[in-house]
């Protein structure tokens, strides 16, 4: 392994080159995707759109369907939705109203792309250190209030995996001109739901929320996520966009995923016992191991912390074929914290028993 700094989970491409395998043979812990296939309606529905005028046609600019698919599951009118080609492109859009409030507050560590989208504005931000030290408690009360006009919140937060409670973020609501809340992860917290804000919206034209589908469906390949807000902003955001910034494809998978009420009622169950199951069996077995510190997490990550740099765990496991996240593009944490992204059981076994060889 070369000395390069990830800035991002996922890149299996560059680490499949680095480690000279192809991807099939990695198990990518660095990114934190649902393990399993994408629900068997939605590969149906993609095999069909490749067969019809899907590929064929322009999609459709008005993104209707999806649209009105997201509006019935949210219960939130349609004039506050917009689809985007992952989340990544609506903070792009976010990030510009940001730079018109003023100085925005980024929490650190915390997630790159929120200053990678200010950047693309010139739009000033500084960083706010959260604690490093949290409890197991869920929801926890969002710690911070910086003295800036914006704030960008993740909740649940990546990369410590708290979950922040909806009350502790209302509160901050009249404080800053414009607060860009991403739940990307949120779907997949059981019972976090409860924290979301997009009930807010409504009575908040200073919110903007953004989801993401790539996580709870394993579909980052596809790019897909929304964000809700005012009106009177997602109608100026359709009217500055590309023309066709969500593909066909992603359109009509979006849809069946967001109109399946039961199915997606059905997977949500089946995400969060994973979670529930798969979270406490590698917490418990991680403590186990001399020299590490698992953190309490509320969603598909967690981050571990080591009494010594942690990078040498890294790279015996990279040549494992086992991919964790180097911490160390996070000013805040470094070298001694890695982010594991939870697996299959038998996954998470082998991702356990390989710490536990490096570390004996
Ligand atoms: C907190 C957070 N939000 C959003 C994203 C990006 O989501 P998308 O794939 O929809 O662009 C990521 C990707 O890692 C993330 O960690």
């Amino acid at each position: 392994m070369k000395g390069i700094i990830q800035t991002h989970g996922g890149n299996v491409n560059k680490e499949a080159q680095e480690l000279n395998c192809s991807i099939e043979h990695l198990l990518d812990s660095s990114s934190s995707l649902v393990p399993f296939d994408p629900p068997f309606h939605l590969r149906r529905c993609l095999h069909k759109c490749i067969n019809s005028r899907t590929l064929r046609d322009y999609p459709d600019r008005e993104q209707n369907n999806l649209i009105n698919a997201i509006s019935s599951w949210h219960c939130i009118d349609p004039e506050m939705i917009l689809p985007g080609n992952g989340a990544a492109e609506l903070f792009t859009w976010a990030a510009k109203d940001a730079g018109k409030k003023g100085i925005s507050g980024l929490p650190s560590p915390g997630f790159s792309d929120y200053s990678r989208a200010l950047r693309c504005w010139d739009a000033s931000y500084f960083e706010f250190s959260l604690p490093l030290e949290w409890s197991n408690e869920t929801p926890q009360v969002f710690p911070l209030k910086p003295n800036s006009n914006v704030i960008w919140i993740t909740n649940p937060h990546n990369p410590t995996g708290q979950l922040w409670s909806q009350k502790s973020i209302r509160d901050l609501i009249k404080r800053y001109s414009l607060i860009i809340c991403d739940e990307a992860f949120l779907p997949l917290v059981p019972n976090g739901e409860k924290q979301s804000l997009i009930p807010l919206v409504k009575t908040n034209p200073n919110l903007i929320v953004i989801r993401s589908l790539t996580k709870l469906f394993g579909i980052a390949g596809l790019r897909l996520g929304y964000a809700i807000s005012y009106p009177d902003r997602i109608d100026r955001w359709k009217k500055l966009r590309d023309p066709w910034p969500v593909n066909g494809l992603a359109l009509e998978a979006g849809t069946i995923l967001m109109n399946e009420r039961f199915l997606m009622q059905k997977w949500l169950n089946k995400v969060h016992s994973w979670v529930t199951k798969e979270g406490q069996w590698m917490y418990k077995n991680l403590s186990l191991i001399n020299g590490i510190e698992p953190q309490h997490s509320s969603c598909n990550f967690l981050l571990i912390k080591g009494d010594n740099s942690l990078i040498p765990l890294r790279n015996y496991l990279a040549k494992e074929k086992i991919l964790l996240r180097d911490c160390r593009s996070f000013k805040a944490l470094g070298e001694n914290w890695l982010r594991i992204g939870l697996q299959s059981q038998k996954n998470n076994n082998r991702i356990i028993k390989k710490i536990r060889k490096f570390i004996s």
